[in-house]
Order: C-alpha cells, then sequence, then structure tokens
C-alpha cells in the first residue's frame, strides 16, 4: 500500500476539520444576542450621532496582522460591536442625506442573513434562488412598465447596471462582431451622448468598453440642467458628418447633482429618428415610476432599449444591488453568453436552470434576490411607491424652509428630493463662501447633527441635501435650517478653520 492509501485507511481515525460550529446549542445563544442587538441597535438609530470619526485606538485595531490562531466567536462579536458597529457611515440615520445612498431595512437584513445561511450561487442552475432572481427581475420590470419578453439581471449596483446596459448598446449597434473582432475592427467609431450632468460612472463604463472617454459627448443642458434637445440633435448631425457612428444616447432619469430628470419622452422620439439606442441611467429617479404623484416625472421611461435601475437606492435593499434591464431579451443574452464545457446544461437535476451568469460579466454571483423580495412581499410596492413620494414632498419643504430663511439660499429649485442651497454670509462670495459652507458641512458631521455632501451647480459651490431616507421627518428638516443657521452665524464670528 502506497502512503495515500495507508493514510486513508487511517481516515476513521483522524478528527477530520470543518468550520462548523463544536457546539451547536452555544452557536444559538449567541446568534440570538447578535439579533436582539441588532434589533436595539436599529430601533436606537436616531438617538445616535450620524457620524462620528474613530479614535486611534479603533483606527489600530485595523492594523492588526493576519490571525493565525482561533479566537472564540463571542470574542470575535465583541471586536465588531466596539470597533464596527459603533462606526458606520451613518446612512442608515434619520439625518443622512450625503451623496446618494439608501437607508436600508431590517428585513433586507435578514434577507442577506438568510441568503447567506443558504448559501447559493446564483450563477444558475435549477434551484429556489434562481427562480426568486428571476422573479426580482420580472418585478423590476413590471415597475417599469416593460414587456414581459424583456430580460435583465441583478448586479452589485447602479454603476454595474449601467455598464451592462452600454455593453449591449455597444455590441448591438457596432456593425461587426465586437466579442470576436473587438472595437479595433469597427469601421466607423462609435459615439455615446448624455448630458453634462452625467454621473461619473459612465466615464469608467466607456473606457472599459474600449471606446474611450472622448467617444462619449456630454451636452449641453438647460436651466433645469436637462439635456438640451437641440444641442443633442446638432451633436449627432455634426458627428454624422464627420464620419463617426451616433450609437447610444442616455438620458439621466434624476442627475446625482440636482435630481434633473431628462424628457424621456422627447429622448425616446429622437432614438427612434436617430436610430439610437436608447439608455436611461435611472439610478436616481427610475423607481419614481411606481410613485403615484410623481410617475409623470419619468413618462417615457418604458421605451427604453435599457434601463439601469437601483433598488438599493430607492428600494433602501441594503447594499448591494442594482438592475439592468434590456428590452431585446437576445441582444442581452448575445453580449454576455458563453458555454464552456464544465458549465454545460442538462435535460434534468441541478444544471437544468437557466444560467443567469449568460445576462453579465459575473460567474458566481450571490443571492442578492433574497433582501428585495422579503421586503418587496412585507410591505407592498404602493407602500415604497408612497415612501418616494414622501421623500420628493419632504425635498420641496426643504426648499420652501430654506428659502423663507433669509440667511441661507437656493442654488437650484429643488426638482425631487435633492436640495442644493448654501449659507449666504455678509456679502461673502467666491472661494470665502465656499470655505464658510465647506465648514458648516464638515460641523454638522463632526457634531453627529447631520451628514451633507457638497458639489458645484451653475458654477456655484452650494451644499447637498439628497433625502433618500425612509427614517426622514419634517422635524428633522427643521432642525437641518436650524442647525445651518447657528453653525454659520458662529464659523462667521470665530472664522472657518478649527
Ligand atoms: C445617476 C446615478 N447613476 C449611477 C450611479 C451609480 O450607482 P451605484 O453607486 O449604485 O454604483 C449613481 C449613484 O449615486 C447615480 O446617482
Amino acid at each position: 500500500m502506497d502512503a495515500m492509501l495507508k493514510a486513508a485507511s487511517r481516515g476513521g481515525m483522524v478528527a477530520e476539520e470543518t468550520l462548523d460550529p463544536v457546539d451547536w446549542a452555544e452557536v444559538q445563544a449567541l446568534s440570538h444576542r447578535i439579533v436582539d442587538d441588532a434589533v436595539d441597535y436599529l430601533r436606537d438609530v436616531r438617538e445616535r450621532p450620524v457620524w462620528q470619526d474613530m479614535p486611534e485606538e479603533v483606527k489600530t485595531f485595523f492594523a492588526a496582522p493576519l490571525p493565525r490562531s482561533p479566537q472564540p466567536l463571542a470574542q470575535v462579536y465583541g471586536e465588531v460591536a466596539r470597533n464596527v458597529m459603533a462606526y458606520p457611515m451613518g446612512n442608515i440615520h434619520p439625518r443622512f442625506w450625503s451623496w446618494y445612498m439608501g437607508s436600508s431595512n431590517f428585513t433586507g437584513a435578514l434577507g442577506d442573513f438568510l441568503a447567506a445561511v443558504q448559501g447559493s450561487n446564483l450563477g444558475g442552475g435549477n434551484h429556489a434562488a434562481a427562480l426568486m432572481d428571476s422573479q426580482v427581475v420580472d418585478w423590476c420590470k413590471q415597475m417599469m412598465g416593460f414587456p414581459q419578453s424583456a430580460s435583465g439581471t441583478l448586479v452589485s449596483g447602479g454603476s454595474m447596471a449601467n455598464i451592462i446596459g452600454l455593453t449591449v448598446a455597444r455590441n448591438a449597434r457596432a456593425g461587426i462582431d465586437v466579442r470576436e473582432h473587438g472595437v479595433a475592427a469597427i469601421d466607423k467609431p462609435l459615439r455615446f451622448y448624455g448630458s453634462d450632468q452625467l454621473h461619473s460612472c459612465h466615464r469608467k463604463a466607456m473606457e472599459a468598453l474600449g471606446l474611450g472617454n472622448r467617444a462619449l459627448r456630454r451636452i449641453p443642458t438647460d436651466a433645469g440642467l436637462r439635456i438640451d434637445i437641440g444641442a443633442l440633435r446638432a451633436a449627432i448631425a455634426e458627428d454624422r458628418k464627420a464620419g463617426f457612428r451616433p450609437a447610444c444616447v442616455i438620458g439621466t432619469a434624476g442627475t446625482v447633482n440636482t435630481g434633473a430628470i431628462d424628457d424621456l419622452q422627447a429622448l425616446a422620439r429622437l432614438a427612434v429618428q436617430e436610430d439610437l439606442w436608447f439608455h436611461v441611467d435611472g439610478c436616481i429617479g427610475a423607481l419614481i415610476a411606481i410613485a403615484p404623484e410623481n410617475s409623470h416625472r419619468v413618462a417615457g421611461i418604458e421605451q427604453a432599449h435599457s434601463i439601469a435601475l437601483d433598488p438599493h437606492k430607492w428600494l433602501h435593499a441594503p447594499f448591494e444591488v442594482g438592475c439592468a434591464l434590456i428590452r431585446d431579451a437576445s441582444a442581452h443574452r448575445n453580449t454576455f453568453a458563453v458555454t464552456p464545457e464544465y458549465l454545460e446544461s442538462t435535460p434534468r437535476g441541478l444544471a437544468s436552470g437557466q444560467w443567469l451568469h449568460d445576462f453579465g460579466l459575473q460567474t458566481s454571483r450571490g443571492f442578492r434576490a433574497l433582501k428585495v423580495w422579503m421586503a418587496l412581499k412585507e410591505h407592498g410596492i404602493e407602500k415604497f411607491g408612497r415612501l418616494i413620494d414622501q421623500n420628493i414632498a419632504q425635498g420641496h419643504t426643504l426648499g420652501m424652509l430654506i428659502e423663507a430663511e433669509p440667511l441661507l439660499e437656493l442654488v437650484a429649485p429643488p426638482s425631487i428630493n435633492i436640495v442644493c442651497f448654501r449659507y449666504r454670509g455678509d456679502g461673502l462670495t467666491g472661494e470665502r463662501q465656499k470655505a464658510l459652507n465647506t465648514e458648516i458641512m464638515l460641523r454638522l458631521q463632526e457634531e453627529g447633527i447631520a451628514a451633507l455632501s457638497d458639489t458645484t451647480v451653475h458654477g456655484q459651490h452650494c451644499l447637498r441635501v439628497a433625502i433618500n431616507n425612509h427614517r426622514t421627518r419634517r422635524d428633522d428638516l427643521d432642525l437641518l435650517v436650524r442647525e445651518t443657521v447657528r453653525l454659520g452665524r458662529e464659523i462667521s464670528k470665530s472664522g472657518t478653520a478649527r
């Protein structure tokens, strides 16, 4: 007998290892405690600061070397509770309004937990999680008014959803088999179009697609920061004349700076007339389609060839989950499907289900659908629609509160739930006004009052509040205005630097 067989024959005596707990009862008790702590954590979120900086000992905790020997799970959890849970980004707090986040929900967190416990790989296959993944995509189609024949895929977020849409657009409009021959073989250079308010992920997409940033023409916007349709037409004509191939127009349903929504109906018409692919970046605003009072704002989205939307924003699913929808299912599949010999389908059994990896770049995929599915089932879509209306109404209320306060001014009238404003100061302008407003923003964060971000709109620096938050209440907005004015006065008196 060789050494391996001898070792195997001793197998019964060697204690084989596993990652499963030695004592299931102990792990059950600890898990109950973790869930209890998690419920308390969420219940009391309003009482804690929105954000706080980490003390030095917490920062050094994360420089500890690779652990080599075991440590009881209760201790590991203690470290997480002390060093991680106490210092969150803050986006589940009612007064977090920076950039553009969702505010999560507990049911979604349970969904993520159960998805991890089940551990299924959503690359595809014949199992319940895969059917649920497709069902959530179907529900997204229904929310957008897309036909049942369309296809889609759940991805990590809006940036990836946009890349999926733009990749299908490139391949469908290239005039050659890009997958086989590459972009260098395209006879006329492709041109994509979007407004000068496009999210930065489109630049990354153009670079990753091998088309390059310059192939994405930024079209000027009107006074409401919506794409100027006349300027778009002129740019397309100019490009055709110069020997380019206009391929795709990207409409934005909710720009990141101000929430402006392009005229999607006009873009849909133009795309037909100019024979362009019509993609909608709906990461912020596509879901307005389910909000009864505001759905008219995104009319035309249902005519797109592809849509990127973001359930981790206005459906408040825990990060990460985005969704790409493609009207022409075969164009979608033809862009990504590959069948290697080790992933062939079988007539029955585990490999008889659909291969979901055929609709995107990932092979292994997480079970993202469950957190969305559970929250949609629990609350129903109508409540999510009302919450979107609520945030938009809050954006308008905040706009009115700012207009009523002489020390503050709006930099752009709010169109949906994003409010851009600034502290006026006494005759302050330019860099000094920017420094004062930046200091207000930082102190609001550091004092744990509210998290805002800043941007530049119409060439003017401003503070920016994006109310994508199901916990925000009217008194939070009153508090923001009061505290901004207080800080503005204090900083004006004492100078900006701390
Ligand atoms: C308009 C727009 N597009 C795309 C994205 C990117 O989405 P994600 O952060 O989910 O990748 C965002 C993010 O806020 C956005 O506002």
